[in-house]
């Protein structure tokens, strides 16, 4: 399973990097407005942090706006990936763009259907959106479970992307089902490491370690 880090904090990005466990990123127009930077600035220097996809989202609403958009986004950096909604107007938008070569994910999906269009349209990811489904008592696992299914019955290579991720439990259930992408924020990926055992384990041996008196180096 891929990671991608759903955050335009730099500073978190970098950390998770260096550890070599990130695949790509992704933002939105909310991250943006959380980092305080400019989009273009704060993508630029996203992108020569981490070499996989990151994600960069339009804003316009019209296909012909967002096609302009996207192609500037995408001038960015190579590894860049254009970032639409899914309306009628964000599945143009990916058809034309994904035609000229660019990588798309298509975003806030909600529903099989949708995911369908999304893959038809030539669309190298498709983002559905588990933890906002929960948040209306909808089961965001089931979305990804019956995408995966339809994914794999035609053999669509759009990768599933497992977003609005809230929980280390999601991670596991995405990853389960077998998800391509997870993207989380950076806290959720920190969680990942935690277990009250490991840090109960760790300190029993270091009181034992403490009394037998020695030292490695
Ligand atoms: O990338 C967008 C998505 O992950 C948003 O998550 O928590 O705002 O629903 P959330």
């Amino acid at each position: 399973m891929k990671f991608f880090v759903d955050t335009a904090d730099v500073a978190a990005i970098a950390e998770l990097n260096e550890l070599g466990i990130i695949d790509g990123v992704t933002t939105n127009p909310s991250l943006i407005l959380k980092s305080g930077r400019d989009i273009t600035e704060v993508t630029r220097e996203i992108c020569a942090i981490v070499d996989g996809p990151v994600s960069a989202e339009v804003v316009a609403l019209d296909a012909p706006a967002m096609i302009e958009e996207g192609r500037k986004l995408a001038q960015i950096a190579p590894n860049i990936t254009i970032k639409l909604p899914l309306t009628w107007e964000g599945l143009k938008a990916c058809k034309a763009l994904s035609s000229e070569g660019h990588m798309i994910n298509v975003t806030l999906c909600f529903s099989a259907n949708q995911a369908l269009l999304a893959a038809k349209a030539g669309a190298s990811f498709i983002s559905p959106f588990i933890g906002r489904l929960d948040d209306i008592n909808l089961d965001g696992m089931e979305l990804i479970q019956d995408i995966r299914t339809i994914y794999d019955n035609y053999d669509f290579s759009t990768e599933i992307l497992a977003a609005s991720i809230r929980t280390v439990n999601h991670v596991t259930e995405a990853a389960r089902i077998g998800a391509d992408v997870m993207t989380a924020p950076p806290e959720v990926i920190h969680k990942l490491a935690q277990h009250p055992l490991t840090d109960k384990g760790l300190d029993a041996f270091m009181k034992d370690w403490e009394k037998t008196g020695q030292n490695i180096v």
